[in-house]
């Protein structure tokens, strides 16, 4: 996406400005009003709904939006019927479904494999599930849900629960909420914490900061799974809060702040299941079972979550139990259905069948930061899911890089990171270990790094004696 443009294509939820997710959400809401007078708005124009990952939500209200706009789809839904079976790669299936469509909706097991379809189509394409990456679109109709509730994007309190490491749901939704200036809670399962590549972006992308907390009354959200001391010792939540001296300095280092939710203010609780798909596996028969919080009517009682709401973005499987289908804090059901009026907006603002607002239009695209390095000769990203990993030949290695909390490298299809071991400077006989990349003025991009002491080895440097210096050689920074 450009600086001062409207998207072309939604791989993350950051491809679109605050703005622009208010203008989906408020055609979503025009759409709500009086649906059928959209009918009619995408007639002769085709979208091809790629669903190589099972799904129920996604595809059905993608092709039920497409469906009610007046336009047609057409669909592959496993791979082992198309020529991806005979050996054709993702960028190719995508050059060639991009030719009969105007749209494509790619879910893929992959993580990244949304911004190689982007980059491979002559069409618009939407991330509808790359692996446990990101699922911007789920986040549009979750915050719909949400400000159809509150009435308001602004300020909102959310605990998210359960898999936090590997559901794509939550990372997606997460970026938005700090960007909207959410206070959340992290209620994880045990051992399904945020991963640090979620938790560093969040610092250095969105300047916010993380704290341990206790998690008082949302304790009981873990019920009987902390019948054992060993697991309630265990079980925090995590709390963010803006970066801001005043509130950091409520936080001293180590202290730790109980969660108060009877101060008047809402609380949805979101939760999501485990993604034993990509490896989640908490059962008792994987010899892990661990705490995680569940949602039931039991759970529910308390009086502090007399005026939540509950969501979900479902599948659900044993974290949220039916006895809460006709609670009235129970809105999983309407925020699946409200799929198909969120999805009708983004089609038709993404196509050019409907205007964006005049902010978006002139509002720069969300917030960066890092410097995109393209020539990383010996980095490479170690996720295995990844589309750089799965399908090298067509991705390009791309990495941002960034000094802080530590020097690293996030890979620009996966977003996960790399830690170089090693760094060596422009025309140095020498590499050095990775902390020794401390000199502020130091430019990440006329330097080597390496993830492998081999790829530096086989260039002819040496080790630098720096085990040997009395002093390391940090102490040499000047600021
Ligand atoms: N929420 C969601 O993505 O559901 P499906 O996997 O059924 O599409």
């Amino acid at each position: 996406m450009d600086g001062n443009s409207t998207p072309t294509s939604i791989v993350t939820i950051d491809d679109l400005t605050n703005s622009q997710i208010e203008d989906v959400l408020d055609l979503a809401a025009e759409i709500d009003r009086d649906r059928d007078a959209f009918y009619g708005v995408a007639s002769r124009r085709i979208m091809a709904s790629l669903f190589l990952e099972p799904s129920t939500r996604t595809r059905g209200s993608f092709e039920s939006a497409m469906n009610r706009l007046g336009g047609r789809t057409i669909t592959t839904t496993d791979a082992r019927s198309s020529s991806m079976a005979k050996g054709e790669s993702l960028a190719d299936t995508v050059r060639i479904w991009s030719g009969y469509a105007d749209l494509l909706v790619i879910r893929h097991p992959w993580e990244g494999a949304a911004r190689l379809a982007a980059e491979y189509s002559d069409v618009p394409v939407i991330n509808a599930g790359d692996g446990g990456h990101e699922h911007p679109t789920q986040t549009l109709l979750d915050l719909y849900t949400l400000r159809n509730e509150y009435k308001t994007l602004e300020g909102l309190r959310i605990a998210i629960c359960g898999d936090l490491k590997n559901s794509r749901t939550v990372h997606s939704l997460v970026y938005a909420l700090i960007r909207f200036g959410a206070e959340i809670i992290f209620v994880p399962a045990q051992g399904l914490e945020l991963p640090d590549h979620v938790r560093n972006k969040m610092e250095t992308v969105y300047d916010r900061r993380i704290e341990r907390v206790d998690p008082g009354a949302l304790q009981a959200l873990y019920g009987a799974d902390l019948g054992e001391a060993e697991n309630a010792a265990k079980v925090d939540a995590l709390y963010i809060t803006p970066s801001q001296p005043h509130l950091r300095a409520m936080y001293e280092e180590g202290a730790k702040i109980e969660i108060q939710l009877q101060d008047g203010r809402p609380l949805a609780i979101y939760v999501t299941r485990q993604q034993v798909e990509r490896g989640s596996d908490l059962s008792e028969e994987s010899g892990a079972a661990r705490a995680y919080p569940r949602i039931n009517a039991s759970t529910m009682s308390g009086s502090d979550f007399s005026k939540s709401i509950i969501m979900h973005p479902l599948p659900r499987v044993d974290e949220l139990s039916p006895d809460m289908d006709s609670d009235h804090r129970s809105k999983y059901f309407v925020q699946a259905r409200n799929g198909v009026p969120v999805r009708m907006a983004l089609i038709s603002l993404i196509l050019g069948l409907k205007p964006w607002g005049a902010r978006s239009m002139a509002q720069p695209s969300s917030a960066t930061a890092g410097q995109v390095i393209p020539q990383t000769d010996y980095i490479r990203c170690a996720t295995p899911d990844c589309v750089t990993q799965k399908e090298a030949q067509n991705a390009r290695a791309e990495f941002t890089f960034f000094r802080q909390p530590v020097v690293r490298f996030v890979c620009a299809y996966c977003e996960r990171e790399v830690k170089p071991g090693y760094f060596a400077r422009p025309r140095g006989a020498v590499y050095y270990p990775i902390d020794q990349f401390l000199y502020p003025s130091w430019d990440a991009s006329d330097s080597l790094f390496f993830t492998d002491v081999n790829d530096a080895e086989a260039l002819g440097l040496r080790p630098a004696l720096i085990a040997a210096r009395a002093e390391p050689l940090a102490v040499e920074v000047t600021r």
